[in-house]
C-alpha cells in the first residue's frame, strides 16, 4: 500500500553488497540462494552514484559486505567516496584479500571500522565449515586490524557445529585483544535455512552456551563486550526484523537491485528495482516494493488486532513466506501464529540426530547453479523452491559470478 511520502522516515543504514564472488562457501551464508542469477556488478561509479544519493536522503552508517568485499580492487576508491561524503563505514570481511599495504590503503582512505568473522576456534572446523583454508589467515588480519589501530570487532555465528566450542571461541577472542565480540546464532534465511535441519542447536546447547557467555562477561566485563544473538526459533514474540520493512534500512545488491532485506528477493508477486533504471530516492519513497509492507495497514489476523503489532510489526516478512507461503501471515515464531507448530516442529526435530544426517550444502555458484536448474525441473521441495526467485535464472558466465 502506498503512504505518505511525509511518514517515511529516511534510510538510515546503507549496506551495499558489492561483489557477491566469494572464496568462501559458508553453510549458513544470506546472500541468497540463487545469487548466482546475477550477471554483473555495478560498476565503481554507479556504486558512487549510490552512495551520494544515500547520503543525500540522510543515510549515515554504510556496510560494505558481500560476498567477500576485498575482492573488488576499487574497494578503497568506494571508501574514500564513501569517507568524503561523512558515512561511517563498516568493513564486513571474512579477512581474505586483507594485506598490510591493502589495510593501510584502507585506513588512508578514510575506514572507520572491520568486522572480521570466525567460523570456529580451531582450524579444523573453521576451515571445514567456510570450505577453504583460512584459520591462520584470519589470525594474521586479526593483528592487522589491531597494528592499524581498528577496534577488534570478530563475529562468529553460532550453530549445532561450533557451538559447543564456545568457551575456546571467546578464549581465543580473549587472546586476541576483542574488544566486541558478536556471537550470533544463525537465522534461517537462504543457504542457512537449506541447511537448518544440521544447523538448529538444541536447546541443551544453546543453554549452555549462554552461560559460558555470562561466565565470560562476568570476568571481563567492559573489556571484551559479548552479543549474543538468539535464534528465533528459540522465542515465542517475533523481532521487528529490520526494524520496520522500509523503515531505516536498505541492502544494495551487487547488481543494483534495492532491497528492504537481505532475502526479500525471493517474496512472489514483488518487482524490486535496480539502481541502474530508477533513483535510489524513488525506489525508497515510491517503489510499490518498499511501499508494500510499510505500516500495519498490510496485516491480517491475527496481527491485525494484536496489541503488540505496534513493537513487533508482525515479524518477519520473509520468515513468514518461508513457512507458510504467504509473506502476509503472522511471523510463525509468534507464538499466536496458526503456524507457531512449524517452528516447534523443526526445534523437535533439532533433537533428534536422524534429522541432521542429509549432507550439509555448501554456498557455492555451482550450487547456486543447480537448485536454479533443479528448481525449473520441478525437483525441488516447495520450502526449499520459496527460498528463490520465481523467475531467476543463472547467469551465461560460468566460471564466476558478478565480474565487472
Ligand atoms: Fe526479509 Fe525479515 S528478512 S523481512
Amino acid at each position: 500500500m502506498k503512504q505518505n511520502n511525509s511518514k517515511i522516515n529516511p534510510p538510515l543504514w546503507l549496506l551495499a553488497e558489492i561483489t557477491y564472488r566469494c572464496p568462501l562457501s559458508c553453510v549458513f551464508c544470506y546472500n541468497p540462494v540463487d545469487y548466482a542469477k546475477q550477471h554483473s556488478e555495478l560498476t565503481t561509479s554507479e556504486w558512487i552514484k549510490v552512495l551520494r544519493e544515500g547520503r543525500k536522503m540522510g543515510a549515515a552508517q554504510l556496510g560494505l559486505s558481500g560476498g567477500e568485499p576485498l575482492l573488488r580492487n576499487d574497494l578503497e576508491e568506494i571508501v574514500s567516496e564513501a569517507h568524503k561524503l561523512g558515512y561511517y563505514i563498516n568493513l564486513i570481511t571474512s579477512g581474505i584479500g586483507m594485506t598490510e599495504k591493502r589495510i593501510k590503503a584502507l585506513k588512508k582512505a578514510g575506514l572507520d571500522h572491520i568486522q572480521l568473522s570466525f567460523q570456529d576456534s580451531t582450524k579444523e572446523m573453521n576451515d571445514f565449515l567456510s570450505s577453504t583454508k583460512t584459520f591462520d589467515l584470519k589470525k594474521r588480519v586479526a593483528n592487522l586490524i589491531k597494528k592499524y589501530d581498528y577496534p577488534m570487532v570478530l563475529n562468529c555465528v553460532l550453530h549445532r557445529l561450533n557451538i559447543d566450542h564456545i568457551e575456546e571461541i571467546l578464549k581465543m577472542a580473549e587472546s586476541m585483544g576483542a574488544e566486541f565480540v558478536e556471537l550470533a546464532n544463525t537465522q534461517f534465511y537462504s543457504w542457512g535455512m537449506l541447511n537448518r535441519d544440521q544447523l538448529l542447536p538444541t536447546e541443551k546447547q544453546l543453554k549452555n552456551a549462554e552461560k559460558i557467555t555470562h561466565k565470560f562477561r562476568d570476568r571481563l566485563g567492559n573489556k571484551m563486550k559479548l552479543f549474543f544473538i538468539m535464534p528465533d526459533y528459540y522465542s515465542v514474540r517475533p523481532k521487528k526484523c529490520m526494524n520496520g520493512w522500509g523503515n531505516v534500512f536498505v541492502t544494495v545488491q551487487a547488481d543494483g537491485t534495492v532491497l528492504p532485506c537481505h532475502v526479500a528477493s525471493m517474496l512472489p508477486g514483488i518487482e524490486f528495482e535496480s539502481v541502474k533504471n530508477k533513483s535510489l530516492n524513488w525506489i525508497w519513497y515510491e517503489s510499490p516494493g518498499f511501499n508494500k509492507f510499510r505500516g500495519d495497514d498490510w496485516m491480517k489476523e491475527p496481527c491485525r488486532s494484536c496489541p503488540e503489532k505496534e513493537n513487533d510489526l508482525g515479524g518477519c516478512r520473509c520468515q513468514a513466506f518461508m513457512l507458510t507461503g504467504d509473506a502476509n501471515e503472522a511471523d510463525p515464531v509468534c507464538d499466536k501464529s496458526p503456524y507457531h507448530h512449524k517452528i516447534n516442529e523443526a526445534v523437535i526435530a533439532s533433537q533428534k540426530p536422524k534429522n541432521f544426517e542429509k549432507p550439509i550444502v555448501f554456498r557455492t555458484d555451482k550450487d547456486s547453479r543447480e537448485i536454479m536448474h533443479k528448481r525449473d525441473k520441478g525437483q525441488l521441495e516447495l520450502k526449499t523452491s520459496r527460498l528463490l526467485e520465481k523467475h531467476s535464472k543463472p547467469s551465461k558466465n560460468k566460471s564466476r559470478v558478478g565480474v565487472v
